[in-house]
């Protein structure tokens, strides 16, 4: 029998030698019914990391940022902080990054437009190239397919600093002839990128800026830390007001990343679906609070460590639940997707109101295939209206359970409906294939390892 160092170190190995290999397969049969029990351990955030690689550009000295989990997304920022210049490096420690942006310059178009549709990260390029270079080239983007997504805001806030937009067929061009100059901003929903804009771009634009209506994620919260390791001034107010005084020069910063609580989330929903039994090293109570709620209401069991949280079955029924996803401190709209496996398995009817995105619902075509009851309607139906409500979008599901899945051949959509593809097919009675499973490695570090540890019942194709 092993100690537990030995597990921990056994762990650590198989995370790091199974770094690639989510991303060959593409394909997955999984056989199900297996409870998933062990630990993983989760790095920093998606969501702040590749925003914190963003802020780097911003330095006049390299930084470290720790913990960056290896993920496409992350792949993706580390390509085009590259081609503008920036020297990217490893660590010694696995998940160190060393970004050094001393010698920054403009990057040809087409190094650039290579990696269009791949991410929506390149907007946050935006601020700090005009600060480095007076001029910003940003490629088509890209992300998850679960609405418009438009960049309206993030437009808008940059005009306002003073930036000169001009739309091209492939993508935008940015100049600021004048410089950038701090602005008195309302968000008219608080959005998490264009917060990140208007903090990325009023750090070190000239005079003050006030930014109402701010969205204020813990994600947002750690890049508000690390801007301030940088040399920046910012004060966040108590009513989602964020004042920013800009300063002329910034310098690189050394930062652990926040844990990503969507990671921490999802394998709580799969522990909780498969009747499992799973220690995420790393998560905090803190972030979480809002979804450990949820969690507890619907009947799972959770116990908070010094390193981590255990999340589990406790027996019992399940129990239906309402959720309205929102924004920080609400209940996250990265979350319901994992957390509907649950809920097909709970006694009686849950609904789930998404007000963030939408159309985030298209996951849950495989569900109904599988043998889950549930119906999607226009209405807001949680209780309260929406920005959606009027507008013909189907972003109300009911989830009538206990239904039992069974193995089906599904296609995943989108990250988070990805993940809650899996948890289906790690939950069904027989076996699924899930294919377009590279999609997952956009934000989940060594996922097939992490199944593998966990348990699961599974072979890779493709
Ligand atoms: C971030 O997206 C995350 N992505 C999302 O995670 C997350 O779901 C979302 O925030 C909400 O928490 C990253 O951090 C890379 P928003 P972001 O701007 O910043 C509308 C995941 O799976 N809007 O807060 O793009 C928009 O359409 C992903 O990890 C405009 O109308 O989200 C949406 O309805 C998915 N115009 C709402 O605001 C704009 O210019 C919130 O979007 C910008 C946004």
């Amino acid at each position: 029998m092993s100690t537990p160092d030995e597990d921990a170190h056994n762990r650590e190995e198989a995370q790091n030698h199974g770094a690639a290999v989510g991303l060959r397969g593409d394909k997955i049969t999984i056989r199900g019914g297996i409870p998933l029990v062990g630990r993983i351990e989760l790095k920093g955030a998606k969501n702040l990391v590749t925003k914190a690689m963003v802020a780097a550009l911003l330095g006049e000295s390299p930084s470290v940022l720790k913990d960056v989990p290896n993920i496409s997304d992350v792949r993706i920022v580390r390509g085009l902080l590259e081609v503008h210049g920036v020297k990217v490096t490893d660590g010694d420690e696995p998940g160190d990054l060393i970004l050094d942006p001393v010698d920054v310059e403009s990057a040809h178009f087409a190094d650039i437009d290579a990696h269009a549709g791949s991410s929506r990260i390149p907007i946050l390029f935006c601020g700090p190239l005009l600060h480095r270079l007076g001029e910003a080239f940003i490629p088509d983007l890209g992300g998850c397919r679960i609405g418009d997504r438009p960049i309206d805001y993030h437009l808008e806030v940059l005009r306002t600093f003073g930036a000169v937009v001009e739309k091209l067929p492939n993508g935008i061009r940015m100049s600021a002839p004048n410089g950038l100059h701090g602005a008195k901003v309302e968000l008219p929903y608080p959005s998490v990128g264009a917060t990140e804009q208007v903090l990325l771009t009023a750090v070190r634009a000239d005079g003050i800026t006030e930014l109402k209506g701010a969205a204020i994620e813990p994600e947002i919260m750690d890049l508000i830390n690390i801007l301030q390791k940088m040399g920046a001034i910012i004060t966040v107010d108590t009513d989602r007001v964020i004042r920013i005084e800009g300063v002329e020069r910034l310098e690189g910063y050394q930062h652990r990343a926040l844990f990503d609580r969507n990671e921490a989330a999802s394998w709580a929903a799969a522990a909780l679906a498969t009747d499992g039994d799973i220690f995420v090293g790393g998560a905090r109570q803190a972030e979480m609070i809002t979804f450990l709620n949820v969690f507890r209401k619907v009947g799972g069991a959770f116990d908070i460590h010094d390193d981590g949280i255990r999340f589990y079955h406790p027996g019992g029924d399940l129990k239906p639940v309402i959720i309205e996803t929102d924004v920080h401190p609400g209940f996250m709209t990265d979350w319901q997707q994992p957390l509907v496996i649950a809920l097909t398995r709970a006694h009686g009817v849950s609904i789930v109101h998404e007000t963030v995105y939408e159309q985030r619902f298209g996951f849950v075509d495989a569900l109904i295939e599988m043998g889950a009851t549930i119906q999607i309607h226009k209405e807001c139906l949680g209780g309260h209206p929406c920005r959606f409500g009027q507008r013909n979008f189907n972003h109300s599901a009911v989830i009538t359970g206990p239904t039992k899945l069974h193995g089906a051949d599904i296609e995943v959509p989108d990250l988070r409906g990805g993940f809650s593809h899996l948890i289906a097919a790690l939950t069904a009675e027989g076996t699924s294939t899930v294919s377009n499973v590279g999609i997952i490695s956009r934000g989940y570090e060594n996922f097939i390892t992490k199944l593998q540890l966990l348990g699961a019942d599974f072979d890779l194709e493709g």
